[in-house]
């Protein structure tokens, strides 16, 4: 029986190690970090977790280790309320990430893929009933690429519109076999390694956008951190102003704009506002710490919401 969920998040699931530091140690040297913390992330697990805190009925499609590390990642996402009937198992690691964030909040990724790196496109075609009753499919690149494009043709053989965001940049992502997706959401540094144009200034990034948009897909957007998104359809392009805010950690501020992007469209089908929702909502995940720890349940976000009209 199909499940006929909002979203199918189809990507990775990691366990981050996050260490709090003054700086990074230099070769050869050791020091003491301030802090540490140990949350569920990953990229795909985090757009799904954001989405399904916001009260989207979420599917999601990944790969889990066999170690320690599993059951707990797997009691997460139900604890989260999302479908784990297409969370699979391999005689791998599972995904691990360990994460540095300096005193200015500014954070450094290293990615074990482990398990993720076996999701395969069979997964996707075993999923592939549930995946076409969604109404949004949500990729990521924490996953082979192969699994990516088999997703991106299952969503377009169905109709269900698709959603990629193209991180971490890869340079191996083939442009033409992307084309098939409805929207496209990176942040500078992925705009610039997909259209190989200089990102540094608000205007490098309006060419580069225009750039990834003549490839033919409808809506792309481009995340700016503290200065907000750029939007760009058939409709022209719209820059969405960011949230001044103190940032305390800004792991998973991404994919934070994900989820609540994903969550929003499905419900309303309306992309300004859902961009707007996601810069306040990322803006607030960046006032606390963690990864996941730091993405608001709805009734949360209601509040942000309203100290932000007070
Ligand atoms: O986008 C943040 C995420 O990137 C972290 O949760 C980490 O696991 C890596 O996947």
């Amino acid at each position: 029986m199909r499940t006929g969920k909002d979203i199918a998040v189809i990507g990775s699931n990691m366990v981050d190690l996050i260490s709090y530091i003054r700086r990074m140690p230099r070769e050869g040297e050791t020091l003491e970090a301030l802090d540490f913390h140990m949350d569920c992330g990953g990229k795909g697990a985090n757009q799904a977790i954001a989405a399904s805190r916001l009260g989207s009925r979420v599917l999601m499609l990944t790969r889990v280790g066999n170690d320690v590390f599993a059951a707990n990642t797997v009691d997460n996402f139900a604890r989260n309320g999302i479908d784990t009937s297409h969370v699979l198992t391999t005689e791998a690691s599972s995904g691990v990430a360990p994460i540095f964030v300096d005193e200015d909040s500014r954070n450094s990724i290293l990615i074990i893929k482990g398990a993720n790196g076996h999701l395969s496109p069979d997964d996707v075609r075993d999923a592939e009933d549930d995946i076409a009753s969604c109404r949004l499919i949500v990729l990521q690149l924490e996953i082979p690429l192969e699994t990516v494009y088999e997703a991106i043709t299952l969503g377009r053989s169905h109709g269900v519109p698709v959603l990629l965001n193209p991180a971490p940049a890869d340079p191996d992502l083939q442009l033409e076999r992307i084309r098939g997706c409805d929207y496209i959401v990176p942040n500078e540094t992925e705009l610039a390694m997909l259209t190989g144009m200089p990102t540094d200034t608000l205007d490098d990034i309006h060419r580069a956008a225009a750039v990834l948009r003549e490839t033919g897909i409808p809506n792309v957007i481009v995340t700016l951190g503290e200065q907000g998104a750029l939007w760009l359809s058939d409709t022209g392009e719209r820059h969405l102003p960011g949230i001044p805010v103190t940032a305390r950690d800004t792991t998973g501020a991404g994919d934070a704009f994900i989820g609540c992007f994903s969550h929003h469209l499905v419900r309303t089908g309306d992309v300004e506002r859902s961009l707007e929702l996601a810069i306040r909502y990322s803006a607030d995940s960046v006032t606390k710490r963690g990864t996941q720890a730091s993405f608001a349940t709805a009734e949360e976000f209601d509040s942000v919401l309203q100290d932000l009209t007070d």
